[in-house]
């Protein structure tokens, strides 16, 4: 079993502090899902796990099987396991999805280790038929041009692939159409196991009625204020976030 820890994690970003003393626990085998009003600080609580130079941790720890990687390269962190499908995928021209997807499994492997042409072309071929994906999209340039839709499908894609220790998805739900939810949802829950623990940040119930969380955080604030089953997502989805701003005493200004 691998754990990740996230112990009092202060991040600020351009001179402000939008963490502000997050802690989190997720093991291998577990399904965790932050939900969380726009601007809360889920999306840099991902760029921070990962590593990304522009947020800046000024508390606080981030432990890999008790190892402290604050101190690691982006780079690094992926070799160790993690991988996060951002919010807003990047588009890279001249070079495609396959040959990118290729050079991040075998990066970090030993010479001998290194996965050949025809085992990779042959998993990419199984992953992409899991995910109805057409062929063209492993020989086109990294997102460019993608649909919203299509990037999403993409990073799950990526993930099947690489087959990381812990997976954040950012918002992998939005501007899914209903076919492409189910998709989405089923290479993930193919991901679920012994060896995979993933982060699931959504705004809709929707999601994780086709990948159930064993936990579910509510984050407001820049921190995690509330932590529950797979319930707390159903009361959101009623109540919204006034309710738990208000039995918190969490002042939250925001209209229903
Ligand atoms: N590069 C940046 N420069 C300035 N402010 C930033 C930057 N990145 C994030 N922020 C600010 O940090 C806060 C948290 O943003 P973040 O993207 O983490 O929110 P979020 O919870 O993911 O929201 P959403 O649900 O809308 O995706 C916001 O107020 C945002 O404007
Ligand atoms: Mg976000």
């Amino acid at each position: 079993m691998s754990t990740l820890e996230i112990k009092d994690l202060h991040v600020r970003v351009e001179e402000k502090e939008i963490l502000k003393g997050v802690n989190l626990t997720i093991n291998t085998n577990e399904i965790h899902a932050i939900m969380g009003p726009n601007g809360t600080g889920k999306s840099t609580l991902s760029a921070a796990i990962m590593g990304n130079p522009n947020f800046e941790v000024t508390q606080g720890e981030i432990l890999l099987d008790g190892e402290n990687i604050l101190e690691l390269e982006v780079d690094e962190r992926a070799r160790l396991g993690l991988f996060l499908a951002m919010q807003y995928p990047s588009e890279i021209a001249g070079i495609t999805n396959a040959e990118f997807m290729r050079a991040a499994m075998n990066a970090g492997r030993a010479e001998e280790d290194k996965i050949g042409v025809m085992a990779f072309l042959k998993k990419l071929d199984d992953k992409m038929a899991l995910l109805a994906m057409h062929e063209d999209m492993a020989e086109r340039y990294l997102n460019e041009g993608f649909s919203g839709g299509e990037k999403k499908r993409n990073e799950i894609l990526q993930l099947l692939m690489l087959e990381p220790k812990f997976a954040i998805l950012d918002e992998i739900d939005s501007g899914l159409d209903i076919d492409a939810l189910k998709v989405v949802s089923k290479g993930v829950n193919a991901m679920r196991g012994e060896k995979f623990g993933a982060l699931i940040i959504t705004h809709y119930q929707r999601l994780l009625n086709y990948i159930t969380p064993d936990v579910v955080h509510v984050m407001m604030e820049g921190r995690v204020v509330m932590t529950g089953g797979a319930e707390l997502a159903s009361r959101l989805e009623t109540e919204g976030y006034h309710g738990i701003a208000k039995e918190l005493g969490i002042e939250y200004k925001e209209e229903a």
